[in-house]
């Protein structure tokens, strides 16, 4: 719970995408510490129709970044995108959660962080599924040895197709399954393995007339040695899992990165002579990942010590996909997009 006592946080929104009105705009209104100030849309007219059903204000992108009673912006435009309006917003003196993934290139994570640790301001990447309790419960038995010591980390995020004019298969607006469903199994290996991971080999599939990625997987090892196997795309049934192997037990966790916040989450724990399932609590990590940006923005401001860490991954993430981009071998196909 968040203990400010000042006025409530005053949050506007850069682009009115799915996501924003799907679980942004819910959150908002169960989280007491911050207001929504404004909407921002490329269209003015769209701008103000979905203002006027919400009861805020409309605004163009650079507008809503000029306007005095807006303390933080929520950016959700494609992945391409972030880096410019999160820079743009920083610029502005605003406190900003970007949408994942903050940045398409390491160089371009690591301007961005330097420049919000200079100004003092909360740079956060709403990589909500980080928020959810049921990864801090995994953490906690890990740490407690209770699978022993970890030898491998598999994580899988996958996705139906989307439809033909969805921007993932935009090359210019930073498409590609990597950049949008790829990260998450990369963060997840960031949280359980430590953030010294090296990219031992990735493939990627390619589609040769959109240039965007739709499925690829990434061989990562840890600084203790424990290998990492993930998978990601935009051309299969829906998955999201991931497994942790230990030395004498291992976790299984399904619907891992996106659960709807009234699911209760199933952790199985598989040992040589004994099988377990810890059925916790629902969590909603949407509303979690806005409570700790507006907490963050409202506190002691930009705390280093508070917001390094999510600064650093940031960074990190960004450095692994530059990696896997380096490393990948690329397999084309056709016509495999936009089905
Ligand atoms: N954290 C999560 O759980 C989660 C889940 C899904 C998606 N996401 C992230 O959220 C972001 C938005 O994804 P989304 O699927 O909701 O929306 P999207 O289809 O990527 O579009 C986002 C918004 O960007 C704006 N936009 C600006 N330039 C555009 C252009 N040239 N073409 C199309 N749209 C443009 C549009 O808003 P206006 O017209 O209003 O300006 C549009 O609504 C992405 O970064 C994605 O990675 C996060």
């Amino acid at each position: 719970m968040n203990e400010h006592a000042g006025p409530p946080l005053r949050l506007g929104l850069i682009g009115c995408s799915p996501i924003a009105r799907r679980r942004m705009l819910p959150a908002i209104g169960l989280v007491d510490t911050v207001r929504l100030s404004g909407v921002a849309a490329r269209e003015v007219e769209r701008a103000k129709e979905i203002a006027a059903e919400l009861g805020t204000v409309a605004s163009g992108y650079e507008e809503i970044l000029e306007r005095d009673d807006v303390d933080a912006v929520y950016i959700s435009l494609p992945n391409g995108l972030h880096c410019e309006w999160a820079g743009n917003a920083l610029r502005a003196g605003k406190h900003v959660l970007c949408e994942k993934p903050l940045a398409t290139t390491r160089e371009d994570a690591l301007e961005l962080t330097e420049l919000a640790a200079r100004n003092g301001l909360v740079l956060r990447e709403n990589f909500s599924f980080e928020h959810h309790s049921q990864h801090t419960k995994v953490r906690q038995l890990l740490a407690e040895g209770r699978f022993g010591t970890p030898r491998t980390f598999t994580a899988s995020f996958c996705i139906p197709p989307l439809p033909p004019d969805d921007t993932r298969y935009n090359a210019a607006l930073g498409g590609g399954a990597l950049l949008d469903i790829g990260v998450y199994p990369l963060r997840a290996a960031q949280l359980f393995l430590g953030p010294d991971l090296t990219v031992a080999g990735a493939t990627l599939r390619v589609d040769e007339r959109l240039s965007v990625d739709l499925a690829g997987q990434v061989l990562l090892v840890s600084a203790d040695s424990v290998f990492a196997t993930l998978e990601f795309g935009i051309q299969h049934s829906y998955g999201s899992r991931y497994s942790l192997w230990g030395s004498s037990a291992s976790v299984t966790l399904d619907r891992a990165f996106t659960p709807p916040p009234s699911r209760l989450p199933v952790l199985r724990i598989d040992e040589q002579d004994h099988a377990e399932e810890i059925v916790l609590p629902p969590s909603d990590q949407f509303r979690n990942s806005l409570e700790a940006f507006v907490g963050a923005a409202t506190g002691p401001v930009a705390d280093n010590d508070v917001e390094r860490p999510w600064r650093d991954a940031a960074v990190a993430t960004a450095g692994l996909i530059d990696e896997i981009r380096k490393r990948a071998v690329c397999v084309g196909v056709r016509d495999e997009g936009e089905s």
